[in-house]
């Protein structure tokens, strides 16, 4: 009985823990996630991020934005794969220095401090592509969002691509129709793009990435005027024409802090801060009617969310053999000097 069970548990075990021959067409090339995948080589894996991502909210009520917007810009260049995390070394060109994340992308010490106590825990074994699909999820949770369960499974990448970085990941003043497009090029559709542009519920944007709408938005010397012009007056005194590129506002003016749907009654306020989120309300109807439905039902805004997510961190991700579980999050395991 004892031995029949061991080898049920084994023959079990040997499924779950071959990615490569349960590679599903569900999830294309890029190979079956599962939120077990830990369960039995590091039981105390999600418990540990966890842990650390609470330790520095308490720090840094601003951090646990930080760690989506990991999460999102890794996502979006080649996939899951912690590509982000990498710094300059050998061949690799980090994507630290791309448009989106130069001065911006930050958590980064978090996220390895979160490696280095895994790796203390059970080495080599999670990779930093789970940790940021897992802090994600724990940073939603802190500031009063959805939780989800995060399939896992990820493998961390051995490059990086600074012209994905800069090319695929949306500006704050694409059009409506250029971000679609890029959410669509990742699998993504407009209620995607919709619910996961609610994460702009909390953290901060620079000055630099919103002053185009207070005095020029369209090139005619003009302020943006589906922009509230009262809130654009406020905004001008801390981000002024020239200068103060760096200075911070809060994404969502009313409860900043608060994982929410504020950022969606905002929108229908004219007071979204980016471009790129106020056109989800003026700019389309089907996205308009979205806006206005997460604005007035929290519930569904959550529910969406966290189907989103598992389905953002589901682009692309390297399982089975490909890639490999980095120790060191900013560097592969044999770089080449
Ligand atoms: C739809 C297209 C999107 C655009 C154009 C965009 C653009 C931006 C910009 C410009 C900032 C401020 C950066 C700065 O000035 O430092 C920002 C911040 C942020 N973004 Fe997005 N974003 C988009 C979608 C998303 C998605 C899908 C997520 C997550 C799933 C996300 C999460 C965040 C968070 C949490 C912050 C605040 C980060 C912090 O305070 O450190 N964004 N985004
Ligand atoms: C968007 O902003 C970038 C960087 O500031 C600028 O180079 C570009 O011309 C802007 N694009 C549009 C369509 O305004
Ligand atoms: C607004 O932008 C246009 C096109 O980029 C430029 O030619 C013009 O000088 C700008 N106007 C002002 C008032 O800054």
């Amino acid at each position: 009985m004892a031995v029949s069970l061991n080898i049920l548990i084994a023959a079990l075990s040997l499924i779950a823990f071959s990615p490569l021959c349960l590679s599903s067409k569900a999830y294309g090339s890029g190979g079956y996630l599962f939120p077990q995948f830990y369960d039995h080589s590091c039981p105390k894996a999600q418990e540990i991020v966890q842990l650390i991502v609470a330790k520095a909210f308490a720090q840094d009520p601003r951090m646990p934005a930080s760690l989506l917007r990991l999460h999102f810009h890794d996502c979006f260049v080649k996939g899951c794969d912690a590509s982000i995390l990498l710094d300059n070394s050998g061949s690799i060109i980090s994507e630290k220095r791309s448009n989106p994340n130069r001065n911006s992308a930050r958590g980064f010490e978090v996220i390895e401090e979160i490696k280095h106590a895994l790796e203390q825990e059970c080495p080599e074994t999670v990779s930093c592509a789970d940790i940021l699909a897992l802090a994600a999820r724990d940073s939603t949770v802190i500031t009063g969002g959805p939780s989800w369960e995060v399939p896992l499974g990820r493998r961390d990448a051995r490059g990086a691509s600074l012209s994905g970085s800069n090319n695929d990941i949306p500006a704050p003043n694409n059009t409506f129709q250029t971000i679609l497009t890029k959410f669509k090029r990742q699998g993504l559709n407009l209620v995607d793009l919709v619910s996961l542009s609610g994460s702009h519920t909390i953290g901060n944007s620079r000055c630099t990435s919103f002053r185009q709408r207070l005095y020029n938005q369209s090139g005619n010397g003009k302020p943006d005027l589906t922009l509230n012009q009262y809130y654009a007056s406020v905004l001008r005194k801390q981000c002024p024409r020239s200068g103060g590129d760096q200075n911070l506002f809060f994404l969502d003016l009313v409860t900043p802090f608060k994982f929410d749907n504020h950022y969606f009654k905002n929108l229908i306020m004219y007071k979204g801060l980016l471009s790129s989120d106020e056109v989800l309300f003026t700019k389309n109807r089907e996205s308009k009617e979205l806006v206005e439905l997460y604005a007035e039902n929290q519930e569904a805004f959550f529910e969406q969310f966290a189907r989103s997510m598992v389905k953002m961190g589901n682009i692309s991700p390297l399982t089975g053999a490909r890639g490999e579980i980095r120790r060191i999050c900013r560097r592969v395991n044999h770089a080449a000097y």
